[in-house]
């Protein structure tokens, strides 16, 4: 029999929750029971998605900052711990694209906004509430990378760079929690239908409906798995790109374009 974990009055803080991936994983989780802390810069849209997250049966609060604040994530984690005494679930979600002209010819600037936002917006999600999780001895940190996180793309050197940074810091982060208490998964999607990946032209391969991805962060997040990735067919693919010398992976990842 297939055991899944109960939600009722969980705690869980998503960075990046007024759109995307961040609020649909909020409104299913809010469905079986739990307390949200939305985070995210648009006040306005955290507003009405923490309406839905109550008519859907959870609990909601509504933090907006920028990630890259780190004392805006803390003050989230501390209002949150204050209401409802400590938090179970951090998911490190918040994130950009930030494929444009600059990002593609490597502007300092433009490639470090990517950066800034993807990386160390979690790694200040995770500083906020480390610290609290390892003293109670439990916790889970959730970190939504990416497959382009795996090997390089063209034109997206920012945003693999932010991904693969993303993965090999959860990683280490979760070498050094493993053995207190504390969980540590990894996901990392492919294309998925979001505000994130609209108006783009190029080919997306086994791009998948919001709908249809939820489940799979849920059920990520619920067996505590270290990894995820999916769809199985792109992870394949991804995988099997990761084992292949630089040539080889230099000549067939040298024709795919999946940004313009
Ligand atoms: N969609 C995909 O195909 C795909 C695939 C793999 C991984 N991912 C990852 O999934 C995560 C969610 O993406 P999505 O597709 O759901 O995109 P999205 O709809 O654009 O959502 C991005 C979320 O991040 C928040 N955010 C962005 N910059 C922020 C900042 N500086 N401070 C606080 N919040 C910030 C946005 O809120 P505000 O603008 O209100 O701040 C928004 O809630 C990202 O990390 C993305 O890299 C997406």
């Amino acid at each position: 029999m297939l055991i899944t974990m109960n939600w009722k009055n969980k705690v869980v803080l998503v960075t990046g929750a007024s759109s995307g991936i961040g609020e649909a994983l909020s409104v299913e989780l809010a469905k079986r029971g739990a307390v949200l802390g939305l985070f995210a810069r648009r006040e306005d849209l955290l507003k009405q998605i923490a309406a839905k997250c109550e008519t859907a049966g959870g609990t909601a609060r509504v933090f907006s900052g920028d990630v890259i604040d780190a004392s805006a994530v803390h003050v989230a984690a501390d209002e949150l711990r204050k209401e409802f005494g400590h938090i179970d679930i951090m998911i490190a979600n918040a994130g950009m694209g930030g494929n444009n002209e600059a990002t593609r010819s490597y502007e300092p600037e433009a490639v470090k906004k990517v950066v800034d936002v993807n990386l160390l917006g979690a790694v200040n999600a995770i500083h906020a509430v480390v610290p609290q999780m390892l003293e109670r001895g439990s916790g889970h940190l959730v970190a939504i990378s990416s497959l382009a996180g795996v090997r390089g793309l063209r034109r997206s050197a920012a945003y693999c760079a932010s991904k693969a940074g993303m993965t090999a810091f959860f990683e280490s982060v979760r070498l050094d929690v493993q053995e207190k208490g504390v969980g540590v998964t990894i996901i990392q999607p492919g294309f998925i239908k979001t505000p994130l990946t609209e108006g783009r032209h190029n080919q997306m391969p086994f791009l998948m409906e919001l709908e249809d991805a939820i489940p799979h962060f849920i059920r990520a997040i619920e067996r505590k798995k270290k990894f995820a990735a999916f769809p199985w067919q792109l992870a394949a693919i991804v995988r099997a790109g990761k084992l292949m010398p630089a040539w080889l992976y230099d000549r067939i990842a040298g024709r795919v374009r999946y940004r313009e």
